[in-house]
Parts: structure tokens; sequence; C-alpha cells
């Protein structure tokens, strides 16, 4: 099944498969959303069979509370929890600071507020993730439905005074309708292409009204696993300054690529 794995779920899969290696028993731990979180949900849901681990699973999404509950993580809600140790997740960007572009997959509102009240926060992801300047992946930002063409209207003429090269928007779609996040609200996407100063813009587009949250993570992230498709992976750590280098054997993994048949 390894085999059959495209190079790119060979690399998600290895980030994964390291920043697993992080969480110890006891913790209570926050669980990212999309396809990279997906595979460290997986691969703690094994080592909670296999080691006996005591572990409580904060999910971000109801796609990764499904998942995690047939994996077998014992799931509670973050007001149970009230913090966590750790969270893993993955990211649609990120930069030289760790500083993060999040919720391509729609779910950066409990993603932001799950990393937020954790103690340290890890990022998989692969190589193309990894930018000099945030901003060629669409910015997600949250608003709610009512009102959000005014919302949106707001957001544009916001971005005219702002250090960005693009200013298009849209609203993002499910089939013709428009995406509704877990919380019940849209996301307008916003074409960049390059943010000048992520950490201006986040603050300022928080202010506006209707606008709930924005996908720029700045200075949440701690450490950037970066898997490769043949095991290798990068460890920043922007703490500790550091970056390490490790290999992940995937022939020991062949049950978790079994578990997927
Ligand atoms: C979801 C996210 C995801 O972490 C991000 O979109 C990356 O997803 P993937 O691992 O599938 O590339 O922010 O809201």
């Amino acid at each position: 099944m390894a085999a059959e794995l495209s190079p790119i779920d060979k690399a998600k899969f290895a980030a994964a498969k390291s920043a697993v290696s992080y969480i110890e028993d006891g913790m209570r731990v926050g669980m990212g959303t999309g396809s990279t979180a997906a595979w460290m949900v997986r691969l703690l849901g094994e080592r909670i069979r296999e080691e006996g681990l005591k572990i409580t699973g904060v999910p971000t999404s109801s796609r990764t509370a499904d998942l995690a509950r047939q994996v077998g993580i014992n799931v509670i809600g973050l007001d149970e929890a009230k913090w966590l140790d750790l969270t893993i997740d993955g990211a649609d960007e990120f930069d030289d600071e760790l500083n993060l572009i999040k919720g391509g997959g729609g779910a950066l509102l409990q993603e932001k507020i799950v990393a937020t009240a954790s103690d340290q926060m890890i990022v998989i992801a692969d190589a193309a993730k990894s930018v000099k300047a945030l901003g060629a992946f669409p910015l997600p930002v949250e608003v709610v439905p009512f009102g959000w063409q005014t919302t949106r209207a707001l957001i544009e003429e916001m971005l005219v005074s702002l250090d960005v090269l693009g200013r298009n928007t849209t609203l993002r779609l499910n089939g013709s309708q428009p995406y509704v996040t877990d919380e019940g609200n849209y996301i307008v996407d916003l074409h960049l292409n390059r943010i000048g100063s992520p950490r201006q813009l986040g603050l300022v587009l928080n202010q506006i009204p209707g606008v709930v949250e924005n996908g720029l993570f700045i200075d949440i992230c701690d450490i950037v696993i970066i898997g490769g498709g043949d095991g290798k992976i990068e460890i920043r750590d922007i703490n500790a300054g550091k970056v390490t280098h490790d290999q992940i054997d995937f022939l020991e993994d062949e049950n978790i690529f079994k578990d997927l048949d």
C-alpha cells in the first residue's frame, strides 16, 4: 500500500509520523483538519491502540471528529479540555518566521482557537507549502452570512491601502451554493498574490464588522515539520532557532496502510 501512495501523500505521511512522536501519554492534543492532519489522526489512533496511550483529542472540525472517533481516539470539546499540551495541524503556506495561511479546508476558526489554546503548535506539511512571502495561496476570511456582501465590499476597500499585490475576492462555493463552515458562516477568499505585512493585514481584517476570523496565523506556530516523498523530514523550530533532519521508514507502517484498503 505504501508503494501505491503518491509522493505527496508519502511526504504528508512522513511529516505526520514525525509529529506524532511528540505526543506523550496523558496529553490533551488539538487535532487539525485536512489531508495532512488526517494522517496524523490515523497515526495517533495507531499509537493509542498499540501502546495503550491515554490521550484526549480536541478536533478542529466535524470531519476530524468523525475520523478521530473511527480510529479510537477519545474526543472531547475545547471547553472540557480547557487547555491543550499540543496541537498538530496542516497549513496552506508557511514562511521563514513560521507564520501561516490556513483555512483551505474551511476550518480556520476552530483551528485558530484550538492552536491558540495550546502550549505548542506543530505544523505538518510537504515542501510545496514553504514560501518566502505569504499570499500566493488565497487568504480565507470567515464572515457571518448576514450582510456578507457589505462585509466583502469593506474588505476590498480596506485592501486598497495595504501592501498586497492582488485585490480580487471570491465567495467560496460548495457547488452553486455558498460554502458553509461548521459555525454556519461563509468564507471569502482574498487573492492577494503577496502579503507585504501579514501581521498588519490580520489585525485590520479582524476590525471589520462581519469578519469573524482570518486565516493568518501569526506567532502561533512553534515547529514546522516538512516531509519528503522519500521519507526525509526537516524540522524547523522557531523557538530553538534550529533546523534538524530525520528519516521516516515507511515499512514500519504497513498496518496503517492496510487499514486504508
Ligand atoms: C484546513 C486547513 C488545512 O490545514 C490546510 O488547508 C492544509 O490542508 P492539506 O493538509 O489537505 O493540504 O487549514 O482549514
